[in-house]
């Protein structure tokens, strides 16, 4: 796609994965141009003909110079880092280094080119084990693995930028996408997955196991509860939170439902919706997850004025089948050409 130098331009980081890919086409379609800059560690192919794509890091300081030169800026988003919980256990040294200390380098480049606003990709994770459901933005923020601890260190680190140099931002505490845009095939790729929805359509339409990590929890059914948010509705956050900073400073909102869902009525929706059966395993639990993650989103629907609306456990579940079943033949780009185009500048 050739860039327009002077329409104006959202950077979207990490948008060749899941929830940046979606957010991108969302502003595409809401005429900004949107220039992605992805890395493609993980194995994608994301060259579609509504964006322009840059193969490279976030944080590499020429290509952010020479977009922040070329191109009308006017703000970034910033969905690229490391998103495995248990792994940021076992290799703290990566997930600061890749979700904490490259974001100076972003931001710093943001200043010098007096690009101002920024969306970030904080998490429920901040929360760590909340003392009461649902969970506010005021409630205390106590994360308890090295995921978490990254996400909230940034929320810190952007509320002293904002402070200091008037850095204006969103940060946007995710509880779990989910769900797919199966019109633009546009879903979850993780290598590896570690989601509790991905793993269980596979498990069904393998014939093989699904692992539930205890069912010993203080729930209903004995299985962690949380809180499932169409990855469609989350795109839609985003735009708002753009408009957002055209007259505010500063915001964090928390992006869920309400509704809790447990992982064995996870198990009989998924059953429900493929026909299929799915052989269950409970484990020991998993490290790091608390019983209950459940959103008070208040905040987001009165000041953002967000109200999901695909976010039905039926419908996310539904479209992630659909996903799940076309993935392989999907058209990651729109045409050999734009797949062949590896774009430095
Ligand atoms: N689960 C299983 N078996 C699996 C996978 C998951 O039982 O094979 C359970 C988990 O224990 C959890 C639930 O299913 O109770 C959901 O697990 P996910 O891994 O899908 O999602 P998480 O709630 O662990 O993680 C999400 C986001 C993270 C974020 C976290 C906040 O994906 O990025 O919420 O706590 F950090």
């Amino acid at each position: 796609m050739e860039l327009d130098m002077h329409k104006p331009t959202v950077l979207v980081t990490g948008g060749a994965g899941y929830i940046g890919s979606n957010t991108a086409w969302l502003l595409a379609n809401k005429g900004y141009q949107v220039v992605i800059l992805d890395n493609m560690r993980y194995g994608q192919h994301f060259y579609p003909s509504w964006a322009r794509v840059i193969l490279a890091d976030f944080a590499d300081q020429t290509i952010l110079d020479q977009l922040f030169t070329h191109y009308n800026v006017q703000a970034v988003m910033h969905f690229a880092g490391l998103i495995e919980v248990g792994r940021s256990g076992k290799d703290p040294s990566t997930f600061y280094q890749e979700n904490v200390a490259k974001i100076f380098n972003l931001l710093n480049k943001m200043r010098e080119y007096q690009i101002d606003k920024f969306i970030f990709s904080s998490s429920a994770a901040v929360y760590g084990t909340p003392k009461r459901i649902p969970i506010t933005e005021e409630d205390p923020c106590n994360p308890v693995n090295t995921y978490g601890n990254t996400k909230y260190t940034v929320e810190k680190i952007l509320q002293d930028y904002s402070h200091a140099y008037g850095l204006k931002f969103v940060a946007l505490r995710y509880f779990n996408a989910a769900g797919a845009d199966i019109e633009n095939m546009l879903g979850e790729r993780h290598e590896p997955e570690t989601h509790a929805i991905p793993l269980l359509l596979e498990a069904a339409d393998k014939g093989e196991p699904f692992y539930i990590f205890g069912d010993d929890y203080g729930t209903p059914d004995g299985t962690c509860i949380r809180d499932y948010l169409h990855v469609k509705d989350l795109a839609v956050a985003h735009y708002k939170a753009l408009k957002y900073l055209d007259i505010h400073k500063t915001g964090i909102f928390n992006l869920g439902t309400g509704i809790g869902v447990s992982v064995k009525e996870l198990v009989a929706t998924v059953k429900r919706i493929t026909g299929l059966s799915v052989e269950i395993v409970v484990q020991g639990r998993r490290d790091g997850d608390p019983d209950r993650l459940v959103a008070d989103a208040t905040k987001a629907n009165q000041i953002l004025g967000w109200i999901p609306e695909y976010s039905y456990i039926e419908t996310i579940v539904a479209d992630a089948w659909g996903f799940y079943q076309k993935k392989d033949i999907s058209m990651h780009c729109d045409s050999d050409q734009h797949c062949q185009q590896r774009s430095t500048f």
